[in-house]
């Protein structure tokens, strides 16, 4: 699967979100705590950008007055009419069977993994081949989206 350099990991920081287009689809890449999520930024009800809506948790309860607040930061609310969806997986909460986005793998992984077009495509510098330039790549990691 082809892979697409969209970030380094400093430019969404923990909580935060970049939209990028990606072969002509818009595309939501989240940090959640560290962990890197990405989904199709269009909600399958009515075409919403989803990826702008508001990211909350899930609320639990076993008995009256009682409640749990879990994974926060992962369920995605759309902006239009408040369906909502799990980030990790792109399913629905309300109906995770059927009705889901488009979510792709996101990895995090170091400059020198990736090769010269790899980053110039996504608009940053490969650099000269030097020593220098290697000890700079090594300390910076990328979001890279399989689509
Ligand atoms: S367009 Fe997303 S819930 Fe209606």
């Amino acid at each position: 699967m082809p892979r697409h350099v969209v970030a380094t990991t400093a430019e969404i920081r923990p909580g935060e979100r970049k939209i990028v287009e990606i072969d002509g689809r818009s595309i939501g890449v989240f940090n959640v705590d560290g962990r890197f999520y990405a989904l199709r930024n269009q909600c399958p009800h009515a075409g919403a950008q989803l990826c702008e809506g508001t990211l909350s948790g899930l609320v639990t309860s076993t008995a009256p007055g009682e409640y749990d607040y879990a994974r926060s930061g992962e369920i995605l609310r759309c902006p239009w009419h408040g369906w909502e969806f799990d980030i990790a997986t792109g399913r629905s909460w309300f109906d995770p069977a059927r009705t889901r986005v488009r979510a792709y793998e996101a990895t995090v992984e170091p400059g020198d993994a990736l090769s010269d077009e790899e980053l110039g495509a996504a608009g940053y510098e490969p650099g000269p081949y030097t020593a220098q330039r290697y000890a700079v790549e090594v300390d910076r990691e990328f979001v890279v989206v399989h689509v």
